[in-house]
């Protein structure tokens, strides 16, 4: 297994030192250890640009958005919709039109569930999903199933946690599936999916694509249109930006096509007591005061990392990865799930011997805090034979001394169970 040795060969390029000064809380102590912070899968830490953007934005310019004709809420507006032209250029989009600022990428899979899912899918067609998705990609999708008639289709992986892209091809032979709604990366297994390759089966069988990029957009570049991706979401907290902002990208047609997903102000164009008539473009699905200061904080957030640049980014991962998966393979009784060949660094393990819980409750006596449980992926515990795991994933401030940190903990944790 290998996490992309070309890209680690860059590695010394990045300084990381530099990067951690940035984090305030990094220089924490827990427990009176130095804090190890490797659940950046959950949510990022955020560097000092991000916090003093949303300090400066409530401090000096704030109002509400697109309402007001003075000059604080046009300036406000004005910040706002610059961070729409920065998402759209983050993701490679077409148009800054096609960018819909929504609450979390769960909000933005809803949205689609709701808009798409009910005013173009028809009752009898197929939504087609996969066996590692974040219960975001699963539920609304069963919800949806329940309540207009569509089927759930959940194509198969392979047992080392790769998409299964026979089973999700036969999946799609007859036609029925309207929508394939895939993950760009595991949030478990670290799995990269081939997006442009299950964007081209989707699309050869007449169903558009959604991709859930939650996972990944924090490690790669993204090219939306590159890809082949209708849908792309993702979240700002994972993105070193402010919790309460993600982002759903859909192609302009889609969005022009689709049904309003919630009612209010802002969204319309008119309204009367006998008929409303929405706005257009990415505005039809902002109703109500959207998040400004955490719009401001992800725009802050997009600056910051692509001052680093995502082939440094995804460089230093590659390296961290790389280093992360020898140290741990090499602690006894230690059994990685997920050894798919194009991986990032999100590593789920178990430790023979002893519950996930209870390793992480030690590592978190020695100040290194990783997730233990299911991931919010039920279906993906279950095919990959385990009820819980411990996962660490990286950051853009994570150090190789680091994953040493951990996999000597590891080693003291299973003597410790033996
Ligand atoms: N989806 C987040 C995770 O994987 C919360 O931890």
């Amino acid at each position: 297994m290998n996490a992309n040795p070309k890209l680690a060969d860059l590695a010394p390029a990045f300084d990381v030192e530099r990067i951690r000064a940035d984090f305030p809380i990094l220089s924490q102590r827990v427990h009176g250890k130095p804090f190890v912070f490797l659940d950046s899968a959950a949510s990022a830490q955020k560097p000092r640009a991000v916090i003093g953007a949303m300090s400066h934005a409530m401090e000096t310019q704030y109002a509400n958005v697109h309402r007001g004709l003075h000059w604080m809420s046009e300036r406000t507006s004005d910040a706002y919709e610059n961070v729409r032209d920065q998402v759209a250029a983050l993701l490679h989009a077409e148009s800054r039109e096609e960018i819909v600022f929504t609450r979390n990428s769960t909000e933005a899979i809803n949205l689609v569930a709701h808009s798409y899912g009910r005013g173009i899918l028809k009752p009898g067609q197929a939504v087609l999903i996969t066996e590692m998705e974040h219960h975001a990609n699963i539920v609304p999708w069963q919800m949806l199933r329940d309540s207009h008639g569509i089927e759930l289709r959940v194509a198969g992986i392979t047992d080392s946690g790769e998409l299964d892209l026979a089973s999700f091809a036969s999946l799609l032979e007859d036609g029925r599936v309207g929508l394939a709604a895939v993950t760009h990366m595991s949030n478990v297994l670290g799995t990269y999916n081939p997006i442009a390759r299950v964007a081209a089966l989707a699309h050869a069988a007449g169903a558009q694509l959604l991709v859930d990029g939650s996972q990944a957009v924090v490690h790669r570049t993204v090219d939306v249109q590159a890809l082949g991706a209708d849908f792309y979401v993702f979240t700002g907290h994972k993105l070193y930006g402010p919790t309460g902002v993600g982002v759903l990208w859909a192609r302009r047609a889609l969005l022009d096509a689709m049904p309003p997903f919630m009612g209010g102000g802002d969204m319309i164009a008119s309204v009367s007591f006998e008929r409303s008539i929405w706005a257009s473009g990415p505005t039809k699905f902002e109703a109500g005061t959207p998040a400004i200061i955490e719009v401001i904080g992800l725009g802050a957030a997009i600056d910051y990392v692509s001052a680093i640049g995502f082939d440094a980014i995804a460089a230093h991962e590659a390296a961290l990865t790389g280093h992360a998966l020898s140290r741990l393979s090499a602690v006894d009784g230690l059994r990685i799930v997920g050894q798919a060949k194009d991986r990032g660094g999100v590593i789920s393990f178990t430790l023979e011997g002893a519950h996930a819980h209870d390793v992480a409750t030690l590592l978190d006596r020695n100040g290194i805090a990783v997730r233990a449980g299911r991931h919010c992926a039920d279906p993906l515990m279950a095919r990959m034979g385990v009820t819980s795991t411990a996962r660490a994933s990286f950051g853009i401030y994570t150090t190789h001394a680091e994953i040493d940190v951990l996999a000597d903990t590891l080693v003291r944790v299973r003597s410790f169970f033996q």
